[in-house]
């Protein structure tokens, strides 16, 4: 599987994706965009079809935690919008990662990608000790839930850069490492704490990285992103 960029699409309408999007078409690689919450819930499913259309492969971001019945079901639907990639949190227990795995199956066997968020990037060790009262090393957290997810089934999880490393070694480098909290070493970091550059974690052998305002907030995106491709992927 090919290393690529995936740039977090984070707008509130469709009209702002599509507009940061037209800046694209002139490039000869098509961006791989992240559809998430904010754009999911603020334009539609339709945004994803319509991203679609454009020939953009793409990851959707809802990050499901619920009653395995409830995520079985919603992932049926999500489904039939034929994206490449989603996600759930690993955090809603292997039962629910298999019912959602089960739920994403087309008849035919076939579905998009699955990952499992393990930790946010924007959690720190000392909040999920505090907050989360859980006493463990967070890699040693990460590498755990990585586990539970490859027992579950599914191709891999999100996680920082910087855990890409024990989730190779304990699921296997075909396990894939999705990785947000990217930062060019000359630029801002905002709420994110488990934080790297596109060239360290390449690497440190993530699969994917998902950039958003190092590009979205760029003065210019296309030339960001350019400088993610050539770093990450060479
Ligand atoms: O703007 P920034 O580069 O921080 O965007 C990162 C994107 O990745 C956001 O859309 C965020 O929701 C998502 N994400 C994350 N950490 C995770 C999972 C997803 O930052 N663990």
């Amino acid at each position: 599987m090919g290393k690529d960029v995936i740039i977090a699409c984070d707008f509130s309408s469709r009209e702002a994706a599509l507009t940061f999007l037209d800046r694209f078409s002139g490039e000869t690689r098509k961006p791989y965009v992240k559809i998430g919450m904010e754009l999911f819930y603020g334009a539609g499913p339709e945004i994803v079809r319509e991203i679609k259309r454009r020939e953009h492969k793409i990851f959707l971001d809802l990050k499901l935690c619920d009653i395995p019945n409830t995520v079985k079901k919603s992932m049926s639907v999500l489904r039939d919008l034929d994206v490449d990639m989603t996600n759930l949190h690993a955090f809603g227990t292997i039962e629910m990662m298999k019912a959602a795995v089960e739920g994403l199956t087309r008849p035919d066997g076939t579905r998009p990608l699955l990952v499992a968020v393990t930790q946010l990037t924007s959690t720190s060790e000392q909040r999920m000790r505090d907050e989360l009262l859980i006493d463990k090393a967070l890699p040693y957290v990460v590498m755990h839930y990585a586990g539970n997810a490859q027992a579950a089934g599914l191709d891999g999880v999100v996680c920082s850069p910087l855990e890409s490393p024990v989730v190779h070694e304990g699921c296997g480098a075909g396990f894939l490492t999705v990785t947000p909290g990217v930062r060019f070493a000359d630029g801002a970091v905002g709420d994110q704490v488990r934080v790297t550059t596109p060239a360290r974690a390449r690497a440190l052998g993530s699969d994917y990285i998902v950039v958003g305002r190092p590009i979205t907030a760029a003065d210019d995106p296309v030339a960001a992103y350019r400088r993610c491709l050539e770093e990450f992927v060479g």
